[in-house]
């Protein structure tokens, strides 16, 4: 999507996919949170200030199953934490009440799946890289949860 289609969600962090000495790409890619990336929605999420990380682990999880719904809809959705950094702008353009908190945006639209950014795939680790599996035998854990190796597909500029 960062090839711009208007109706595009799906985004790119400015970890992902750019070469991380092309500076200047990276940062108008990071500028383009800023207008949810051509996406026509966006949403805010803000959270009352007297909650904790409990409560803030909890909405984490909402906004997961928002993504997940967005997906389950056809839609694409992108969490922006990057709205953060207007905290000072965002919650009164909003009319946010002062008790809460600005958490993050979220783009929501139909990426453009053909734009090679959102092609490229983060790499993943297996699951026993970040978790301690007792009572099983290596034998029985299923193969496609271990260690495997960097996912990635394509990167931007593959064409
Ligand atoms: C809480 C949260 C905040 C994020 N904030 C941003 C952001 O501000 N800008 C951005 O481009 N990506 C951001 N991302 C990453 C994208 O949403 C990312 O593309 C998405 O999580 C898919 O991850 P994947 O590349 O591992 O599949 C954020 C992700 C999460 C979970």
């Amino acid at each position: 999507m960062p090839g711009g289609a208007s109706r595009s969600a799906r985004c790119s962090t400015v970890r992902s996919g750019f070469p991380h000495q092309d500076r200047p790409a990276r940062i108008a890619q990071y500028a383009r949170n800023f207008e949810f990336f051509g996406a026509p929605v966006g949403l805010f999420v803000s959270i009352d200030r007297s909650m904790g990380p409990p409560q803030w682990s909890d909405l984490g999880g909402f906004i997961q199953t928002v993504l997940l719904l967005a997906r389950a809809h056809g839609l694409h959705g992108c969490a922006q934490e990057a709205w953060t950094h207007w905290h000072k702008t965002v919650p009164p353009f909003l009319n946010l009440p002062g008790d809460h908190i600005l958490f993050c945006g979220i783009a929501l639209g139909f990426g453009d799946e053909d734009a090679a950014v959102n092609r490229w795939r983060a790499p993943r680790q297996g699951a026993d890289q970040f978790a301690t599996f007792r009572g099983f035998a290596e034998s029985d854990m299923p193969r496609s949860l271990m260690t495997r190796g960097a996912g990635m597909q394509s990167q931007p500029g593959d064409g």
